[in-house]
């Protein structure tokens, strides 16, 4: 089996994250923060190490702002339910998915806020001129993904960023496909909300995310529960993370993700090139066979999307399966407006995703099984 389905889940974990889950299932599985023993304590210890190594990670100075959630769409739902009141307006762009295109439409729908969504003027990617237009005097929000899970182009958080703090306004970014291979301080790129997800780009297990938080403003927990902290209260504690992480959390699955974030910054050159290099090198493949091709070649993030003629992705995708042994996506990727902008509403696309883990010889076969069915289709065409 070739396995390009990285956008989805990364399926080859390197040796560490694998160990440091079972460790975490022999070693650290009293509940971590809720009772008074040695057991949990050291539990709780090794969980605070993993705050650590994301608020590191991702240049955020306070550990304990790091809440640790089941995925990243849980992380967008909590800011976006958690900062949004009555009246605000939100600008968020065509990549978005529907992670956060739902949550935002589900608060209109209940008359509570209202959105806007910014198109690219650059095909490269959403940039501050697609964004400034759109805010209004009750904006006090902006949600941009990094980069997009459909064909892999990449917002300019930088310039973005800079322009919320200068307004005053939330920025959100939605860093799902961007972890582990992209730099991103939330100090210096000036970003208030992040949210991830462990199992991508960090190589973790499924089912572990989280949200980072860089901005004085309290949000309103999504989950409402037991803490280990407060206890006879009746209401969340204010300090983080016990107000925005009620029951308990998954030491297993969180150690993981500490391994698997250490993994990517012992390798995080190696990881960026490889990227690189095997997205470009498709890209080009894809290009001299005539695809139709989603992806600038610039946006060599590891995710690359096209159509070969007018023909049903989903069914390109099955072919690659049964007859090839290749994992791609085909279909819709959880994300209409950007299928609209890309007019690819009624075939969707097939999406490639790489890993560190893939190999230039899996993506030579990959063009190859793309060459011989290409000839299939043209025998049965003519
Ligand atoms: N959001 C993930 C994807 O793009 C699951 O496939």
């Amino acid at each position: 089996m070739i396995y390009l389905d990285n956008s989805a889940t990364t399926l080859i974990k390197p040796k560490s994250v694998i160990s440091a889950v079972h460790e975490a299932i022999i070693n650290f599985s009293a509940n971590p923060g809720r009772s008074g023993h040695n057991a949990s304590i050291k539990c709780a210890l090794k969980i605070e190490q993993a705050r650590e190594t994301l608020a590191k990670h991702f240049g955020l100075s306070l550990p304990q702002n790091v809440i640790f959630t089941a995925n990243c769409t849980t992380a967008l739902n909590m800011a976006i339910f958690g900062y949004l009141k009555k009246g605000d307006h939100v600008v968020t762009t065509e990549n978005e998915h529907n992670s956060v295109l739902r949550p935002l439409e589900a608060l209109k729908q209940e008359g509570i806020i209202d959105y806007s969504i910014a198109f690219q003027s650059s095909p490269l990617g959403i940039k501050l001129e697609d964004i400034r237009p759109l805010v209004k005097n009750n904006t006090t929000m902006i949600i941009t993904n990094h980069i997009s899970n459909v064909n892999g182009c990449k917002t300019d958080i930088k310039e973005i960023g800079k322009f919320c703090k200068q307004k005053g306004l939330l920025y959100l970014v939605d860093c799902a496909q961007s972890c582990g291979h992209e730099h991103i301080s939330m100090e210096e790129d000036n970003i208030n909300l992040l949210s991830f997800a462990g199992h991508k780009g960090f190589y973790a297990p499924l089912a572990i995310g989280g949200l980072l938080i860089n901005t004085d403003k309290t949000a309103k927990p999504l989950l409402h529960g037991g803490t280990g902290t407060n206890s006879l209260e009746l209401f969340q504690p204010s300090t983080l993370p016990e107000r925005l992480e009620s029951g308990t959390i998954s030491s297993p699955l969180i150690l993981g993700l500490d391994a698997g974030v250490k993994f990517v910054e012992e390798h995080f050159d190696e990881i960026r090139y490889k990227l690189d290099d095997l997205t470009t090198y498709l890209n080009f493949e894809l290009n001299k066979l005539g695809f139709q091709v989603y992806t600038e070649p610039e946006n060599a993030n590891g995710v690359i999307a096209f159509n070969i003629e007018d023909y049903d992705s989903a069914e390109i995708a099955t072919i690659l399966n049964e007859k090839y042994g290749i994992c791609v996506r085909g279909g819709y990727h959880c994300a209409p407006i950007k299928h609209k902008a890309l007019g690819t509403i009624g075939q969707g696309a097939v999406r490639v995703s790489l890993s560190y883990f893939n190999t230039f010889t899996e993506v030579q076969k990959l063009i190859l099984s793309l060459k011989n069915i290409k000839h299939k289709i043209f025998k049965i065409k003519n």
